[in-house]
This record gives structure tokens, C-alpha cells and sequence, in this order.
């Protein structure tokens, strides 16, 4: 509950307890910030305001914040880390970021891994976790909005979609970490109703679309790249798989965007589902 301030507002409920904000707090007794540990906290796709309550609680409380660099906005550290030690992560190796953490814990520090989205998303979260873990550190994962649910949001549409795209794949393209029998872009596209989502693309997207087009697939299927989705900078290039390439370059992007190719990308075509029956139907023709 809040005033018309937005301030949270105690309220006591039928039985005489106390909620605030709307919660009640018998169900959140232990939220998903309460683990034993080091938090492994999904930063969201940018916009601070999509950071989960349970993610900024427990950066509000950290000392110490190792965090995944430039994908995460330095608006959120600012303004959810302001009293803890900020280490950023890129360009440090296992080697020096396990004793970091580990050696912080030990001695009573509140320390929170920060990875950008999701850290289930091409995040390389486990390997820490199991790190930690082996040298006596509990672990634990609180999620996040990952890049792909920003770009749905962003391009006003849905990534499955009645009789458009049943699917949705999660991938990257071949490079230094996948070889080109593990990229498996093409088999998504060819599908024909699944919504694919590359991540780590934007430098290649000129290769993955002249693969797509060396394969056969139609140059008219839509490709949207979102750069930067939910931060203030964010910018939108929907194009096709036949001329996405030139418009990215023209733009100038190489990294931070998020390519999605297929129809849902459009919103178009759909058919109702059965979830809302025959709503929309009676009442046009009341
Ligand atoms: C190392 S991956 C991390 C993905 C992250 N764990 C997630 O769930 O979004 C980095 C890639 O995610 C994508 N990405 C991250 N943040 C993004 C954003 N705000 N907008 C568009 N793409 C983003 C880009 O493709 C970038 O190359």
C-alpha cells in the first residue's frame, strides 16, 4: 500500500497483523536474498529500476561488490552500492577474483557477485560458484532480467507468439568459444517458429546473416538488433536478414546489442489464444 506520495504505508490486516507495502510478510519470511553466502545477483538488462527488490537489498547491504564492468549501468552501483568496495570483474581471472571473494568472506564481509541480465545467461556464474564453493564458500543465485526479455519489451512483442514462434532459443555465434559446427543459428532460423535470440553477436552480425543467406533462408525474414535495451542510450534497428548488416554498420554498433531474428520480432500475425476465450469477439459484436 502507498500514499499518494509513494511512500510505503503500514496497513493491518483482517486478522490484525501488520503488512507493509502490500506484502504480507509471512509469506516472504525467507525471500530469495536469504541464503548463506555469496549471492550470485542478476544486475538486470540496465535500467536500475529493473533490478529485483531482493538484488537491492542485497547490494544495499554489501561491502564488498565484484561486478561484470561496463554491462552493468554505473547508475545502479551509485545508487544501490554507495558504502561498499566496488572491484570490477573484467579482466581479472579466476585466480585473483576466488581469493578476492573468498578472503573477504572469511573475514565477515557481506559480498555480492553482480552479474549483467541474468547469471544464467552466457554469465560463466557456475564456475565461480563451484570455485567458492570448493574452498568452503557457500553460494547462492538470485536471478534477473536478462538482455532478451529487455529487447521483447523494447520491440512492443511477445518472443513466443500464438501461431508465429512457439519457441525461443538463447544462443551466440561461432568465435573464440564456439566453433562453427557448434553454432546451431541457422537450425534455429530454419525452424521457422522459434524466436532467436543471440547473444554476444553484435560485432558479427554481418557474418551470421550472410550464413543465414548462404543457407538458403528467406531475406525478407525479420531481424531486429536492440542495442543497450532499457538503458537511456537505447536504440532500435529492425531490418531483415538481407539488409540488418549494412543498418548495424551504418550505426556503428559492435557490442552490448541483442540480435533477434525471426516474426515475432514484428508482433504481426498472430492468432488469439485460447486464454482469454471469446472476449474480444462478443465485444466488437455487442
Ligand atoms: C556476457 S553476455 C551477458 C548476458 C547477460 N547475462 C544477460 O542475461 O543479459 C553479454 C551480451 O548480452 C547482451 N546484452 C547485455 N545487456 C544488454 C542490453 N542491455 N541490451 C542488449 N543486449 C544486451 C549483448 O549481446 C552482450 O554481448
Amino acid at each position: 500500500m502507498t500514499d499518494r506520495d509513494g511512500d510505503p504505508q503500514d496497513a493491518i490486516d483482517a486478522r490484525g497483523e501488520r503488512r507493509r507495502d502490500g506484502l504480507d510478510d509471512r509469506v516472504f519470511e525467507r525471500s530469495a536474498g536469504d541464503g548463506e553466502g555469496v549471492p550470485f545477483v542478476g544486475a538486470g538488462p540496465g535500467d536500475p529500476r529493473l533490478l529485483t527488490i531482493a538484488g537491492k537489498e542485497l547490494l544495499e547491504g554489501a561491502d564488498l561488490v565484484v561486478h561484470a564492468g561496463s554491462l552493468v549501468n554505473s547508475e545502479l552501483l551509485e545508487a544501490y552500492c554507495a558504502h561498499a568496495e566496488l572491484v570490477n570483474s573484467v579482466g581479472k581471472d579466476l585466480e585473483e577474483l576466488i581469493p578476492l571473494m573468498r578472503d573477504a568472506y572469511e573475514d565477515g564481509k557481506r559480498v555480492v557477485r553482480l552479474h549483467s541480465g541474468d547469471p544464467a545467461i552466457y554469465g560463466a556464474a557456475l564456475e565461480q560458484m563451484d570455485a567458492l564453493e570448493s574452498e568452503g564458500v557457500p553460494t547462492y543465485v538470485v536471478p534477473g532480467v536478462t538482455s532478451a526479455f529487455a529487447a521483447s519489451a523494447t520491440l512492443r512483442t511477445q518472443l513466443t507468439l500464438n501461431e508465429v514462434a512457439n519457441h525461443v532459443a538463447f544462443t551466440r555465434p561461432q568465435g573464440k568459444t564456439l566453433s562453427e559446427a557448434e553454432d546451431h543459428i541457422s537450425e534455429f532460423v530454419g525452424m521457422g517458429d522459434v524466436t532467436t535470440c543471440i547473444y554476444l553477436g553484435t560485432h558479427a552480425v554481418r557474418e551470421t546473416m550472410d550464413r543465414l543467406l548462404k543457407d538458403g533462408h528467406d531475406p525478407e525474414t525479420p531481424v531486429a538488433v536492440v542495442y543497450h535495451a532499457s538503458w537511456p542510450d537505447e536504440d532500435v534497428i529492425v531490418g531483415t536478414i538481407g539488409d540488418v548488416a549494412d543498418r548495424v554498420e551504418e550505426a556503428g554498433y559492435r557490442a552490448s546489442a541483442l540480435v533477434v531474428v525471426g516474426d515475432a520480432v514484428t508482433g504481426a500475425g498472430y492468432e488469439r489464444s485460447y486464454l482469454y476465450g471469446d472476449w474480444a469477439s462478443k465485444s466488437t459484436s455487442d
